[in-house]
């Protein structure tokens, strides 16, 4: 497979095209943002680690029946994943109140949310991502009914699968956010990435954040936490 033209430059990846119209590369980069890129900077390392990571996770997700993006990581910081149209949404789901749920709603952060919540966001940057409902969604025509559907069932299907594989390596999987794609035939498929950038992960017993959560509140210490995330998934914690 050949790298071709660069197609898109994100906050946290570059998408490549091939010589296969199906196969696009992803090429991690290690500059995070914040606030909707009114706080940058660099988490040495940070590239390769959310390569893995969202590779392992990923690849865990296919054994489980989730159709994703990955075809094959290809070194330390690509992967050649299915070429696929964005769903303009961000689904978060959320299991433990915090971030903007907690402040929007006036909840303590760290408190157990009796059932999970599932919000959905409009992939806007010049907007600042709005929170949109399923009305806002059928009116826009970001996505079709049927579309949706599985989207859901996809997400609270995931939410399960990794909760219950992240929980006996200590860490508590608070909350996440997905992207799903389109390939050419229509299919929905997992897209994007999961990794301590787009998912809250505390530390089972000490309640510890071991996410971008550091950098975006400047706790320090950002680097050990994305390399602890790595070290418990590949079996070294
Ligand atoms: P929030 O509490 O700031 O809305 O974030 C919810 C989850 O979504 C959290 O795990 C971080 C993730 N997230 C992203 O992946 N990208 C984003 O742009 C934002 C705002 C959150």
């Amino acid at each position: 497979m050949e790298k071709r033209v660069q197609l898109y430059e994100g906050k946290a990846k570059k998408v490549y095209a091939t010589d296969d119209k199906n196969i696009y590369i992803v090429s991690y980069k290690d500059d995070a943002t914040a606030f909707n890129g009114l706080k940058k900077g660099t988490i040495v390392g940070k590239g390769a680690i959310n390569n893995k990571v969202s590779n392992h996770l990923m690849g865990l997700l296919e054994k489980e029946g989730i159709p994703t993006h990955v075809v094959q990581e290809l070194n330390d910081r690509e992967t050649a994943v299915k070429a696929v149209t964005i769903v303009p949404l961000e689904v978060i789901i959320r299991n433990i109140a915090a971030g903007s749920l907690a402040k929007r709603l006036g909840l303590e952060e760290g408190l157990k949310l009796p059932s999970t919540v599932l919000e959905f966001c409009y992939k806007r940057d010049d907007l600042g991502d709005p929170l949109v409902n399923e009305s806002h969604i059928k009116a826009l025509n970001l996505a079709s009914e049927s579309e949706l559907l599985q989207i859901k069932a996809y997400s609270l299907k995931i939410n399960t699968i990794l909760g219950a594989y992240l929980l006996p390596l200590g860490i508590e999987l608070v909350d996440f956010k997905l992207e799903f794609g389109k390939t050419a035939d229509g299919t929905i498929i997992l897209a994007d990435e999961i990794s301590p950038d787009t998912c809250r992960f505390w530390d089972t017993s000490t309640h510890e954040k071991l996410d971008k959560d550091r950098f975006r509140r400047d706790l320090g210490k950002v680097e050990d936490a994305y390399n602890e995330i790595l070290s418990r998934l590949m079996g070294g914690a």
